[in-house]
């Protein structure tokens, strides 16, 4: 099978000069479809810039990246990005902010209307597609924001610290969300995490990247079954993995 995403010998560059930092050096990452791969390492190592390649938003000083068997060097449709920060516009109603990036693809927004009241029921936030971000909770315009990353049907989804501003309650509860979300989109993802029990409980891989620039330091493969309960957390085995992620990036 071929890999979903496959980054190859990726070195990225900003700036020029003296004044010019490599942000990551020589990455290699092949993701297979379907698969679920967290990125983890300490503050400034690399981990957005190496999200941002695979969206085609910043192109490498040297390497590739090939996405199903075909070279890709600029912004591509491939992709739903969801962020720290929900980013809604606090003008547009729910619905009106999940059909958005239709309007910026110059799409027919009526004929992604069911698509868009599927997701919101599947994110539990059905009777709230009229409502304004501000009268939801971080959480809910968070879900908001995912339903908007996948209106547009992305193979690959790349979640960027996607809950590091939900409380630990919330947090679990997206946890529980986002592999249900995975299992019926059947997407390919990848999450940047500084959390590393939530790179444990729902990835199938943890890469590891050493700073500064960002190199792939190790990989630990998770041998649970997805989706996983989150009382999984308190097994042995999860925190063994817990313990060996922290190791490899505290070194
Ligand atoms: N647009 C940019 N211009 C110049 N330097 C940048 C730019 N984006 C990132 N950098 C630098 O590249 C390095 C890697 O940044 P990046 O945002 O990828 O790190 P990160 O691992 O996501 O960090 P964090 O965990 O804090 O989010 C940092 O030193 C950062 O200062
Ligand atoms: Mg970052």
């Amino acid at each position: 099978m071929e890999p979903a995403i496959r980054l190859c010998g990726i070195t990225v560059r900003y700036g020029n000069g003296d004044g010019g930092l490599v942000a990551v050096a020589d990455v290699d990452l092949d993701v297979m479809p379907g698969e679920v791969v967290s990125i983890v390492g300490k503050s400034g190592c690399g981990k957005t810039t190496l999200l941002k390649v695979i969206a085609g938003l910043v192109k490498p000083v040297r390497g590739e990246l090939v996405l199903n068997g075909h070279k890709a060097n600029t912004p591509h449709r491939g992709v739903g990005m969801l962020f720290q920060s929900p980013l809604l516009l606090p003008w547009r109603t729910v619905i009106k902010n999940i059909l958005l990036p239709i309007e910026v693809l110059n799409g027919d927004v009526r004929s992604y209307l069911s698509r868009a009241y599927e997701l919101i029921e599947k994110v539990g936030l059905k009777g709230f597609e009229n409502s304004y971000p501000w009268e939801l909770s971080g959480g809910m315009q968070q879900r908001v924001a995912l339903c908007r990353a996948l209106i547009h049907k992305p193979s690959t989804l790349l979640l960027d610290e996607p809950f590091s501003a939900l409380d630990a309650i919330t947090r679990e509860e997206m946890w529980g969300l986002l592999q249900e979300i995975i299992e019926y989109e059947r997407c390919t993802t990848v999450l940047v995490t500084h959390d590393v029990r939530e790179a444990v409980l729902l990835s199938d891989r943890v890469v590891v990247i050493s700073g500064r620039p960002g190199r792939v330091r190790s990989e630990v493969r998770v041998d649970f079954r997805r989706p996983r309960g989150l009382d999984i957390q308190y097994t042995k085995e999860f925190n063994d993995y817990v313990a060996m992620i922290k190791s490899l990036i505290g070194d």
